[in-house]
C-alpha cells in the first residue's frame, strides 16, 4: 500500500477501504507519512467528502491510535456530553454536579480554549488550587466517591486526533463534516462512557454556520456512536450569541454558580435541556422524571454543594464556589448603545475574540491566560435598547487590549429598528430513531 495511490484515489472522489484509512492514520501518527502528504489527503477529503463507511473506519483507526479507557470498574452508568464549542459555553461545569446528584457518574475529560473559544479546563483552573491533571487512579477515586470529576485530556487518548487536528488547523481543513465527526467521535469512544449527549452548535460562534449543516454532522455522529454500541443522542443548539452572559474564565465560574443557585437564564435553559436528554438516554429516567430530578437537584441546593465537593476533591478552594465574590475581577469599563432600537444579531465569535484580546484566551498554545478579564453581557438578541444603555461590561487589566476589545464588541452587537423573532435554545434532537424538531 502506498500513500500516493491513496491521495490519487481520494483526489478523484474514490472510496477508500478501511485498510487504506488505517494505513494513513497509523502512518501519520507514527511519523512515517509526512505533513505534506497528509495535508494533500486532508484537502482531498474536505473537497470530495467521505462515505459513512469511510468516516466510521477513520473514527475507528483514530480511536485505536491510543488508550481506550475502561470505566466498567465504576459499576454504574457513566455519562458524557460533548459540545462542539462556542462562546460562554460553560455547561459542563454545571452538568457534572447536577448529573452526579441524579445518580449517574460523570468522568469528564475536557479541553483548553484556543482562538476565540473558551475551554472548560482553563475555567476550572481559575479556581485557586484546582487540579485538572489528576492521575488516572485519583480521577477514578474522585468519580467513585463524589460522582463527578473533570480533568484535561490525557496525552494517550486518541493521539492521532491531536496530530491530525493540529495539521487541519493550519491547512484550512477544519470545516469538513467527516473530519470533524471522526475527530470528535474517536475521543468520545476512547473516553469510556456508555451514554453520550452531543451538543452540536450552529451560528456565528460555532464551526457549523447553520442548523442544517449542524444536523447533518449530528446525524453522522449519532450513527457512528450507535454502531459502536453507545446510547447516544445529539441536540442542535443555537450559538448565534454567547451562551452565558458571563464570558471569561473566573467570570464563567461566577455565572455557573448563579445557575446552580437557580438563576433561570439562557444558560440554565440549555443546561436543563441537555441534562434531561442525557438522563432520558440512560434509560434510568423518562423525560418527565428527569425534569423532577433536575429541579430537585437545583432547588435543594444539592447541585451547588456537589460542585463545591468536586472542587474540594480536586484540591481547589471551595470557598470560591460558596463565596464567588472572592474571585479577583479586572477593572470595569462599559460598551454603550450608539442608538435606540433592538439587538437584531450578534457576531458571537467576535465577543470571544474580544475576551482573547483582553488576555482571557490564547492565540497560541503556550500563551498565559489572565483569569480575571472578560465581559458580562447586558443584552441578548431581541433586547430593546436606548442610546447610551450599557450593552456590556468589559473587565480588563491595566487597559491591555481594551480599545480593540471594545471596538470588536460594539461592531459585534448589531442594532436595528425591527424586533427579531425569538431565538430558540434548541433546533432539533437527533436520536437513534430519528430527528425531533423543536
Ligand atoms: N472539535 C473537535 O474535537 N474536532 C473537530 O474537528 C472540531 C471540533
Amino acid at each position: 500500500m502506498n500513500i500516493i495511490d491513496i491521495i490519487e484515489k481520494k483526489k478523484v472522489g474514490g472510496e477508500l477501504t478501511a485498510e487504506q484509512i488505517k494505513f494513513f492514520v497509523d502512518g501519520f501518527t507514527d511519523g512515517t507519512i509526512p505533513d505534506y502528504q497528509m495535508s494533500a489527503l486532508l484537502m482531498a477529503i474536505l473537497l470530495n467528502g467521505m462515505t459513512d463507511e469511510e468516516t466510521f473506519a477513520m473514527t475507528d483507526a483514530m480511536l485505536h491510535s491510543g488508550e481506550v479507557v475502561d470505566m466498567s470498574a465504576l459499576g454504574g452508568i457513566v455519562v458524557d456530553k460533548h459540545s462542539t464549542g462556542g462562546i460562554g459555553d460553560s455547561t459542563t461545569l454545571a452538568l457534572a454536579p447536577i448529573l452526579a446528584c441524579c445518580g449517574v457518574y460523570v468522568a469528564k475529560m475536557s479541553g483548553r480554549g484556543l482562538g476565540f473559544t473558551g475551554g472548560t479546563i482553563d475555567k476550572l483552573e481559575s479556581i485557586p488550587g484546582f487540579d485538572t491533571a489528576l492521575s488516572e487512579e485519583e480521577f477514578f477515586e474522585v468519580v467513585k466517591r463524589v460522582g463527578c470529576a473533570v480533568i484535561g485530556q490525557t496525552a494517550n487518548l486518541a493521539p492521532a486526533d491531536k496530530k491530525i487536528y493540529a495539521l487541519r488547523d493550519v491547512t484550512g481543513t477544519v470545516n469538513s463534516i467527516p473530519l470533524i465527526c471522526a475527530s470528535i467521535m474517536s475521543k468520545k469512544l476512547a473516553s469510556g462512557s456508555d451514554t453520550i449527549l452531543l451538543d452540536v452548535k450552529y451560528g456565528s460562534g460555532a464551526f457549523m454556520p447553520d442548523p442544517e449543516s449542524a444536523l447533518e454532522l449530528a446525524k453522522k455522529m449519532v450513527a457512528i456512536g450507535t454502531i459502536a454500541g453507545k446510547r447516544i443522542g445529539a441536540l442542535i443548539t443555537d450559538m448565534q450569541q454567547p451562551l452565558s452572559d458571563h464570558v471569561g474564565n473566573s467570570l464563567e465560574i461566577i455565572g455557573i454558580v448563579d445557575v446552580l443557585k437557580g438563576k433561570k437564564n439562557r444558560l440554565y435553559r440549555e443546561i436543563r435541556e441537555v441534562a434531561l436528554r442525557l438522563l432520558a438516554l440512560t434509560g434510568k429516567y423518562t423525560l418527565q422524571s428527569a425534569e423532577e430530578a433536575f429541579d430537585s437537584a437545583i432547588d435543594s441546593g444539592r447541585a451547588l454543594a456537589k460542585f463545591a465537593e468536586m472542587v474540594r476533591a480536586q484540591h481547589g478552594d471551595e470557598n470560591y464556589i460558596l463565596h464567588p465574590e472572592r474571585f479577583e475581577i479586572g477593572t470595569r469599563d462599559v460598551v454603550v448603545s450608539p442608538c435606540d432600537g433592538y439587538v437584531t444579531s450578534m457576531v458571537a465569535a467576535d465577543i470571544g475574540r474580544a475576551v482573547t484580546r483582553l488576555g482571557g484566551g490564547r492565540m497560541t498554545k503556550s500563551d498565559e491566560i489572565d483569569f480575571s478579564v472578560g465581559v458580562i453581557m447586558h443584552v441578548a438578541i431581541g433586547s430593546k435598547v436606548r442610546r447610551g444603555d450599557v450593552l456590556c461590561e468589559v473587565f480588563h487589566r491595566d487597559g491591555k487590549g481594551l480599545d480593540e476589545a471594545k471596538t470588536l464588541i460594539s461592531d459585534a452587537i448589531v442594532i436595528g429598528s425591527e424586533q427579531p423573532a425569538e431565538h430558540k435554545i434548541a433546533y432539533a434532537y437527533v436520536g437513534k430513531d430519528g430527528v425531533e424538531m423543536y
